[in-house]
């Protein structure tokens, strides 16, 4: 059994290593698959109006109050909640969070796998002259197969549990620093060539001119879901990495420069897409595959295509890799401090269990396909319950637990660190983490479940 001492709990090593760390956590496959999807199912422009007033009402209040729990708790999702409120049954937050953890990576890792595929595609030189239907062709005969999906997710899993294992300082933070401002000008560059595409001005449109007849409670629940997914909010990831950061850390600046960078990645996302995908001919309703359909289109019309097509995927996955790592991170500081497992045996048994399930997911384009629940894959269920609901949920109760019950002198504490820092926006955090995000989040639930009709 490991020799659990508290007291010498890894943090992180640097302000930008937090920074780093937790933009890592936040950008990822959400931003650059699910946003454009999901966007794309649901209409454009007004699903992103929609969506970027969650980031700022709910995304980043949540996100601070994460860091405000996982600091003072100094333990993992659950543990936190057991130490703020002992005798509560608080820690079943933390608990809920363990469980989107698990559902989170199982077809996360799916498509991550996919960003694998698409790497060993781009040095292979395999999208080389193929036009836009042979493009959607090939990733379709892909994404139907059982062997090479499973083998790269798991490669992936593998990946993942390797980094976890290693500790966080060591494993976290180096590989976070230089790459993902790397993958920032690569996006750019790919904007560029996207919005100067023939026919590329619809696509803008597409994205940026709110159609509000667009708008369903469905639509506006897609938003709710797809702010959460992306911050990595709501399920403890950012509680547990909030317990490593250091005292002197300004939460509120981490907060808003995370979510500024997350946020700036989405949308640049949908500006390298939507053009291409009305250039293309392609529709933006595509679904999951959206993503992997339209940027081959984009390195095959561009100069050095190969070269950028490589550099992107690697990238692509290395974003994959530091959303991932804080997943399994969840489960795997649960099982250390709870449990009270080595953190060897913890990062095994949770990536295999987590492998296990993600099987079914990756399954749910091929062999599972037809095997539907609520009109839903495998995949598809497990995609909508944990971003629309177990993260909306988790958010939910988080703010509630900050705002009304663990008092006002923590927040503060935690805010100005102990009074060393001035907190000019203060008063507006509290009142939105007490009365607006809860009010806002419950009354999307009740008007997309239809319990209450307008
Ligand atoms: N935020 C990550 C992304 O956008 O790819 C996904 C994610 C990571 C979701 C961690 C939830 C989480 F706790």
């Amino acid at each position: 059994m490991a020799n659990i001492d508290f007291s010498k709990r890894d943090s992180f090593g640097s302000k930008f290593g937090v920074i780093a760390a937790t933009a890592g956590s936040a950008v990822g496959l959400g931003n650059i698959w699910r946003f454009p999807y999901v966007a794309g199912e649901s209409g454009g422009g007004a699903f992103v109006l929609i969506y970027l007033g969650f980031i700022l009402l709910i995304g980043v209040p949540v996100m601070l109050s994460e860091f405000i729990i996982g600091r003072r708790g100094q333990q993992n999702a659950f543990g936190s909640f057991k130490k703020l409120a002992p005798g509560k049954p608080w820690y079943l937050v933390g608990l809920m969070g363990i469980i989107a953890a698990f559902l989170i990576l199982a077809f996360y890792s799916t498509i991550a796998g996919w960003t694998l595929e698409y790497i060993m595609q781009s040095i292979t030189n395999s999208f080389n002259g193929k036009n836009s239907a042979e493009l959607k062709q090939s990733f379709e005969i892909f994404q139907s197969g059982t062997f090479r999906p499973i083998l790269w997710q798991l490669i992936f899993m593998g990946l993942t549990a390797w980094i976890v294992f290693s500790g966080i300082k060591d494993g976290i933070e180096k590989s976070t620093k230089i790459l993902m401002p790397l993958l920032f000008v690569l996006i750019i560059i790919l904007c560029i060539r996207a919005v100067t595409l023939p026919g590329a001005i619809e696509g803008l449109e597409f994205l940026f001119k709110p159609d509000f007849s667009k708008i369903t409670w469905g639509v506006v629940l897609e938003a709710l879901g797809q702010a959460a997914f992306s911050l990595s909010i709501g399920m403890g990831a950012l509680i547990t990495y909030g317990s490593y950061i250091g005292k002197d850390n300004n939460l509120s600046t981490t907060a808003i420069q995370v979510s500024l960078a997350d946020t700036a990645i989405a949308l640049l996302a949908g500006v390298m897409i939507f053009p291409a995908v009305f250039s293309f001919g392609l529709k933006p309703d595509e679904g999951f595959g959206l993503v992997f359909i339209v940027l081959p289109n984009i390195f095959e019309q561009m100069a050095g295509g190969y070269f950028f097509s490589i550099i992107f995927f690697i990238l692509l996955a290395v974003a994959a890799l530091t959303s991932t790592i804080s997943v399994l991170e969840v489960v795997v500081a649960y099982f250390v401090e709870e449990l009270k497992m080595s953190r060897k045996k913890a990062t095994i048994i949770g990536s295999v269990s987590i492998s296990a399930i993600g099987v079914f997911c990756t399954l749910s384009f091929g062999g599972l396909s037809n095997f539907k629940i609520f009109n839903k894959t495998v995949f598809g269920i497990f995609d909508y319950l944990s971003a629309n609901i177990l993260l909306p949920i988790g958010a939910f109760l988080i703010v509630i637990f900050l705002g009304w019950f663990l008092g006002k002198k923590v927040i503060v504490d935690e805010l100005s660190n102990n009074g060393t820092l001035k907190n000019r926006l203060l008063g507006l955090f509290i009142f939105i983490i007490k009365f607006i995000a809860p009010v806002a989040i419950a009354m999307v639930f009740l008007y997309s479940t239809g319990i209450i009709k307008l």
